[in-house]
């Protein structure tokens, strides 16, 4: 038995979706911990894709229980409609659980994020404006209201009462916009609250009996280590811990009960929303890796910043997370560009001349680094490397690459990436035992 975590090592959208698809068909448990509404998992099963936002997508395998943790920040309307999404796919949902403990996002949220990213005009962060970070600031400031509050309408409508009065004032003295009516939220929300009230559950418990029980669990992480409140290039963050600790805080397990934390890593570093971004290509290969990998955001649209792989940061992940294991996708993307040469950050040279490893805290100085490059050449190969089941099997451009980025981190590659579908990986480790 053996508790997983998955979590992206870069900025989001590293293609977690793929390996906790992968993984899940051997937990028993799969678990959402932090964020919400603004994580996009695309994964594809049996020729099928599905888009996943606040279910964890263990949801594809019947029979694993599958729980969404106090950390999560829920949008209720949003995981209504992602239930009808996977009913309409025929995907069987009687085995979700949510913890009560879950704050909920309201339209207030919403609105906020959106008013404040207008606000800042050049300086916005590019949020999903799904209302992440409004729900955070109202968890933080003790104001919020939670899933178990809107199970209890005597509890719930006071509450909201202060809440709307509150966030009406905001965004009518700052932001010279329209607020809501008690009763305009009221009449959904306790009826979103009523379809979900079959699923509530304590989470807390069920992972932890899991554990106890020897099952296999499964985190499944939202976003990247860059976007995490302490660790990512901070003010263009999300509101949560997409860090492996993350997932401890946000599910209620110990830091002991972790075996393995598996850090995905694409191939190329992609980037959704504002801020420095070292490796960043402004150019037609940028563009020829966007169009290959479909690098648009699941969640909003958005065409995706696209850059070279940058080990620096990928360390840096490695260290904050205790990563065990280094899980690779779209290795199959950048064959499918025809590039002959490809790059990759090993280093960052500061203004004055000296080379770092060191992944800079504040933005001022990220934006002053210049990346120091590795360059593979005759990287290239023509074959299709979906049907290979070793590394070994693969060109040589890719083991080298591969190899490179076990050198940097001193971390294995343990699963790689080599098509959409999930016949197409090879692994080199298991990650829940034999
Ligand atoms: P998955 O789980 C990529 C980014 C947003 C923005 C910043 C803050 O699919 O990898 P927020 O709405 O969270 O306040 O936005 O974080 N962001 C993501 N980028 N993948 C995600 O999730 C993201 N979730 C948030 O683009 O820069
Ligand atoms: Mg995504």
């Amino acid at each position: 038995m053996s508790v997983v975590v998955v979590m992206g090592a870069q900025w989001g959208d590293e293609g977690k979706g793929k390996f906790v698809d992968l993984l899940a068909a051997q937990a028993e448990v799969v678990v959402r911990a932090t964020g919400g509404a603004n994580a996009g998992h695309t994964v594809w099963a049996n020729g099928q894709q599905y888009k996943l936002h606040q279910i964890p997508s263990g949801i594809l395998y019947p029979g694993t229980l599958c729980l969404i943790g106090h950390g999560v920040v829920l949008d209720p309307a949003k995981l209504l409609q992602e239930m009808e999404y996977l009913r309409g796919k025929g995907v069987d949902l009687s085995n979700l659980r949510i913890s009560a403990g879950a704050h909920v996002v309201f339209p207030y949220h919403i609105r906020l994020d959106e008013a404040e990213e207008d606000r800042k005009g050049a300086n916005k962060i590019g949020t999903t404006r799904r209302g992440i970070g409004p729900a955070y600031m109202d968890k933080f400031a003790r104001v919020g209201i939670r899933l178990i509050d809107l199970l209890d309408k005597d509890e719930f409508l006071p509450k909201l009462a202060a809440q709307v009065e509150a966030k009406n004032q905001l965004l009518d003295r700052v932001y010279g916009m329209p607020g809501f009516t008690v009763e305009e939220i009221a009449g959904p929300y306790l009826e979103y609250a009523e379809q979900l009230r079959p699923f509530v559950a304590n989470t807390v418990e069920l992972v932890n009996d899991a554990i106890d029980t020897g099952k296999n669990v499964l985190f499944e992480g939202a976003q990247g280590h860059l976007l995490d409140i302490d660790f990512g290039t901070y003010p263009y963050v999300t509101a949560s811990h997409p860090i492996a600790a993350g997932a401890i805080i946000g599910a209620g397990v110990g830091p002991t009960r972790i075996n393995k934390v598996v850090g995905v890593v694409k191939a190329y570093t992609s980037r959704v929303g504002e801020g420095p971004f070292p490796t960043e290509l402004m150019d037609a290969t940028g563009e020829v890796i966007r169009e290959k990998g479909h690098e648009y955001g699941t969640t909003t649209g958005r065409p995706r910043r696209i850059g070279w792989l940058d080990l620096v940061m990928v360390r840096f992940a490695c260290r904050v997370s205790g990563i065990t294991d280094l899980a690779v996708p779209h290795l199959d993307t950048l064959a499918k560009t025809g590039l002959k040469t490809l790059k990759v950050c090993v280093g960052y040279r500061l203004p004055d001349g000296t080379v770092t490893k060191e992944f800079p805290v504040g933005l001022k100085a990220l934006a002053q680094v210049t990346p120091v490059y590795e360059e593979l050449e005759n990287w290239a190969w023509s074959e299709s490397l979906s049907k290979a089941q070793k590394l070994e099997e693969l060109p040589e451009g890719a083991q080298r690459y591969v190899k490179l980025i076990e050198d940097y981190t001193g971390v294995p590659v343990s699963i790689l990436g080599i098509g959409s579908e999930r016949t197409e990986a090879i692994y080199r480790d298991t990650m829940f035992g034999a």
